[in-house]
């Protein structure tokens, strides 16, 4: 089969496409041929070696991928051949057809297509755990989202709206800014793209303090971190949730917080670790994927995929996440 290889740690354009042996079905372990796969920011990170989990030399990327399951190993009661399944297996996705452990396999339902179901399971199932399990955010609440326009923002603004939230979403640029809009979010704004200078993040703390009311926002979802987080943490609510979930600006730039903001505001800081949770609580989640595909079915939710590649070109899928090109979701379609 052909897969996209990472074969050196680096830039995108270092990846392969080669041929390689297919995969076989193990025990409590299915193959799955891979229909559409779709990038995420880790993608991003691994074949760089800057990741939190770093697969040896040579591996597939690719996090998450949608299909029809081929071949089923001993001990898979649940799943059958024939089966429209995505799978979140962390590496593997970049290819023809990949072996993922049942239990990171979920049937897709018959309305749901293959793009939708490989944009779904990261980006709506973190933010979902986000929004619901870690910050409880609650129906009439403000809820402001950074890097809004992204994979995990994107999916925030409408699982916000479903949950009955004043949702204001921030993003660099107007086109970003108005994908928000058109996916439900009630406010919207552009921040100034780099390293935020103190007037700058001032004017970024008093501007999301003046569209929520002069109280600041109940929950914060902050995907980006740098020098954003900061301003961001002085404009919230009291009693407010700062949602950590990842550090798009930068792992070089990890923000530092002063601890006295949050005992004047009352507020928590609240990490995210959505892939430990799932291991940890595998029910819970599958609940919260029953919820998904209801909402989905219900079109309060809508994967936007704003860019499709082939496997050919998957090294200019990922560069173009990397260059912060991607609205939505970016597909890779096999
Ligand atoms: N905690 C968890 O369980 C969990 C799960 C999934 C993902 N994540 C993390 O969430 C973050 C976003 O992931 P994603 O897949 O949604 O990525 P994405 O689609 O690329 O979105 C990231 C957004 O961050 C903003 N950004 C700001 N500075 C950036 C920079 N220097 N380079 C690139 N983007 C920048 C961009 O929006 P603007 O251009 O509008 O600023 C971009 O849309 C990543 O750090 C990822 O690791 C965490």
């Amino acid at each position: 089969m052909r897969a996209l290889q990472c074969v050196e740690l680096g830039m995108p354009d270092k990846l392969q496409l080669n041929d390689v042996p297919d995969p076989e079905a193990s025990p409590e372990h299915v193959v799955i041929e891979n229909k559409a796969a779709s990038v995420n920011f880790p993608d991003v990170l691994m074949i760089q070696g800057l990741y939190q989990f770093q697969p040896e030399l040579p591996f597939i990327p690719g996090g998450e991928s949608a299909g029809i399951v081929s071949a089923v190993g001993d001990g898979v009661e649940n799943i059958s051949v024939g089966d429209r399944v995505f799978a979140m297996t962390g590496t593997g996705a970049f290819s023809e057809k990949i072996s993922a452990h049942n239990s990171s396999v979920v049937k897709i339902p018959d309305n749901m297509g293959f793009e939708t179901a490989a944009a779904l399971p990261m980006t709506y199932g973190t933010s979902l755990y986000a929004l619901k399990q870690r910050a409880n955010l609650k129906a009439g609440e403000t809820l402001l989202v950074l890097g809004a326009a992204g994979g995990v923002g994107l999916a925030t603004v409408e699982l916000g709206k479903a949950m009955g939230a004043r949702v204001i979403a921030a993003a660099s640029t107007n086109e970003k800014v108005n994908l928000c809009i058109q996916h439900g979010a009630d406010e919207g704004f552009i921040y100034p793209s780099g390293v935020l200078n103190r007037d700058q993040q001032k004017e970024l703390s008093n501007k999301i303090k003046e569209l929520s009311g002069g109280i600041g926002p109940n929950v914060i979802y902050d995907p980006v971190g740098g020098s954003y987080s900061e301003p961001c943490l002085r404009s919230i609510a009291w009693e407010g949730r700062y949602l950590v979930i990842g550090f798009a600006a930068g792992a070089d730039q990890i923000p530092k917080m002063p601890l006295n903001l949050t005992l004047l505001k009352g507020c928590q800081i609240v990490g995210v670790f959505w892939g430990a949770w799932v291991g940890m609580h595998p029910e819970e989640n599958k609940k919260n994927f029953e919820e998904l595909f209801k909402l989905h079915s219900e079109g309060k939710i809508n994967p936007e995929v704003s860019d499709s590649f082939t496997l050919d070109d998957g090294a200019l899928a990922i560069a173009h996440l990397k260059d912060r090109k991607a609205k939505g979701k970016v597909i890779i379609e096999i």
